[in-house]
């Protein structure tokens, strides 16, 4: 059983970055389960299904076998034998993933893919159920937020510095929408696990939440010895 480090949160908390770099400090791998829902959706949207469809998602999902490896410390998500990162960060995409992994089905058919890296390997798994679901067990649990404003700040600059042009109003509405169709599904919604330590990122620095999440880490270990 590997040690794991679970950090939940919503859309644009900064879970990925900061994930990335507690793993690297630790030297565990980094595993974003929302690229995982984001390779579901871009199965469904190839396969022509709109997001409306709850019944075609859920008879479709089984036909994306996803699985994941890394290569040079990042992770590659293979869909049906094709590596698909590039097409991951999508709006659309996003948006899609944010409506289908509300599908029961889906959940399922991701959960082992989820349980088995964590159990084989040492790892900093970030999601939206990871301390509350998929590894209720964690040792150290992180839920981490920002205020919407901050966080569709954040977005429209990621944005801008790929080139693409957003609206702030826009992305904030977005996030938003996504925030409560993820908080309020009836599986597995968007929570605080009991025994997370809740972050809010607002005011903090990237380096000072990662500081924090190894402080938290080294708490943990020294009182396991
Ligand atoms: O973290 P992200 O934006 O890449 O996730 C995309 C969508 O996938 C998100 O809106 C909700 C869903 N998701 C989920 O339901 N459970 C997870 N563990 C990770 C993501």
């Amino acid at each position: 059983m590997g040690f794991n480090i679970a950090i939940d949160g919503p859309a644009g908390a900064g879970k990925s970055t900061i994930a990335k770099r507690v793993a690297k400090e630790l030297s565990f791998i980094y595993v974003d389960t929302g690229a995982m829902y984001r390779a579901m959706a871009l199965y469904m949207i190839n396969t022509g299904i709109s997001p409306e469809n709850t019944d075609a998602i859920r008879e479709h999902c089984t036909g994306a076998r996803i699985t994941i490896h890394y290569e040079n410390g990042e992770q590659v998500v293979v869909l049906n034998g094709k590596k698909v990162n590039a097409f991951l960060r999508r709006e659309e995409v996003g948006n899609m993933a944010s409506v289908s992994s509300a599908v029961p089905e889906v959940r399922a058919h991701l959960l082992q893919l989820q349980r088995n890296l964590a159990a084989e390997n040492n790892v900093v798994m970030d999601g939206r159920d990871i301390g509350t679901t998929i590894l209720p067990e964690a040792e150290v649990k992180i839920y981490l937020t920002a205020s919407a404003d901050t966080r569709a700040r954040r977005r429209v600059r990621e944005l801008e510095e790929k080139g693409l042009n957003c609206d702030f109003e826009e992305i904030k509405k977005d996030i938003i929408e996504r925030d409560t169709r993820d908080m309020n599904r009836e599986v597995s919604p968007l929570r605080q696990a009991e025994d997370a330590i809740l972050l809010d990122s607002s005011d903090l620095t990237i380096e000072q939440v990662v500081e924090s999440i190894l402080d938290i880490f080294k708490q943990k270990t020294t009182q396991k010895m």
